[in-house]
């Protein structure tokens, strides 16, 4: 760490060019006060893109000609880029220098979305998302290694606008499943891995980082609020011992889920009285009160559902476009992370990774692994879509 002292941008450039990414982190270049998501465009996934032209082409060879026409909406719409293992890193230079060219051709600022998701031991009360590195073996080293490395994709591309969410579910096990044995013994880890990734991260001032808040139906109860401001707070403290400069945006809810936003009839199940109620908690501990809520399934609300069925649930459809036109203006932007299509988790019981609330009477089966492309669920998800497409 280099003090807080502010230092000029072409400076901390040449240092970074000399210290190289394996140096500590140098202070932030600037404090994350602006919604990155104005007079801006969301960079299209184009990931996402292939999967769903994929898609409508094997809806067309089965005959459904109309329902094809409407998955190559699809191809349009905003999602993240999930950076989900070590080996996923290298592609982030690609999309920023994609980013830059639409930039340039479209005299739009472009922001990428990416979610960052690798921590040690990660899903630890659920087994469908456990990811590649493990607490035991040097997880959390390994981890850090991999913040590192994807600050050294991002620190060629300052011009282009980057949103990061952060590790989505961790602060929700941090909070609310400390009885699982794997959560308790990963705490540290999660805090700490967290904490690293703020500091490093919010180095670069075109970078807005948003910590994981679940869901509404997970941590919006008035038992859970509390807890969720204190570890949010526990996480930027920690960041800021390591770069007195660290800072966040805000708050990411309800990525993979499926509540409304100020549309759901289900109580508790809905993220504007969640965001409304986190946001005076978190200002109180001195952190910012900014959201973005993932909408990408959140399309249908009239069916009963539990906080239990986040598997490939059977009812949902599509839900509201990304934008920066927010029911709230705590609210920066309607976002969707999850990039609807892929799956939550396999159903498969002999798998490794089979989790029981993929093998439910909510989830739609045979399901394949998470994140691997689920044409059911696609066809389900546009079928159900409200706004339709
Ligand atoms: C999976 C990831 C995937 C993400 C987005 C998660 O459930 O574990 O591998 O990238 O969903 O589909």
């Amino acid at each position: 760490m280099k003090g807080a002292i502010p230092l000029s941008t072409a400076f901390v450039s040449l240092l970074a060019s000399i210290l190289g990414s394996n140096a500590t982190p140098l202070s932030a270049r600037g404090p994350q006060t602006v919604n990155p998501y104005l007079d801006a465009d969301q960079y299209v996934s184009p990931v996402y893109t292939d999967q769903v032209v994929a898609a409508a082409a094997t809806i067309r060879a089965n005959g459904n000609n109309a329902l094809a026409d409407k998955a190559l909406l699809l191809a349009e719409v905003p999602t993240f880029l999930w950076i989900d293992r070590i080996a996923a890193v290298t592609s982030i230079g690609g999309y920023l220098l994609d980013a830059r060219t639409k930039q340039a051709q479209s005299a739009r600022k472009q922001v990428v979305n990416i979610e960052v998701y690798n921590l040690p031991d990660r899903d630890c009360s659920a087994k469908a998302s456990s990811g590649e590195l493990d607490i035991s073996q040097a997880g959390l080293a390994r981890y850090e290694a991999y913040i590192k490395a994807i600050g050294s994709q991002i620190e060629s591309y300052p011009d282009v606008t980057i949103v990061i969410g952060l590790e989505t579910d961790s602060v929700g096990n941090l909070v609310s499943n400390q009885s699982v044995p794997k959560c308790a013994n990963a705490a540290e880890a999660h805090i700490n891995g967290s904490a690293f990734a703020v500091a490093w991260l919010s180095q670069y001032a075109n970078v807005s980082i948003y910590l994981d808040g679940a869901h509404a139906a997970w941590l919006g109860w008035p038992d859970n609020l509390g807890p969720t401001a204190d570890i949010l707070a526990e996480i930027v403290n920690r960041a800021k011992v390591i770069n007195p400069a660290a800072t966040v945006r805000g708050v990411a809810t309800n990525v993979s889920n499926y509540n409304g936003l100020g549309t759901s009839t289900n109580f508790g199940y809905d993220e504007l009285d969640y965001v409304r109620n986190l946001a005076p908690l978190l200002t109180a501990r001195g952190l910012p009160a900014h959201f973005i809520v993932d909408q990408g399934r959140s399309g249908q609300q009239d069916y009963p559902r539990s906080g239990g069925d986040w598997c490939n649930n059977k009812q949902a459809g599509f839900g509201p476009r990304p934008s920066s036109i927010t029911p709230d203006p705590l609210i920066d932007a309607i976002v969707w992370v999850k990039p609807g299509g892929q799956g939550d988790g396999t159903s498969d019981e002999t798998a490794e990774r089979f989790d029981e609330a993929c093998g439910s009477e909510t989830s739609l089966k045979p399901a394949p692994e998470a994140g691997a492309w689920f044409q059911e669920y696609f066809e389900q998800l546009l079928e159900n879509a409200n706004p339709p497409f």
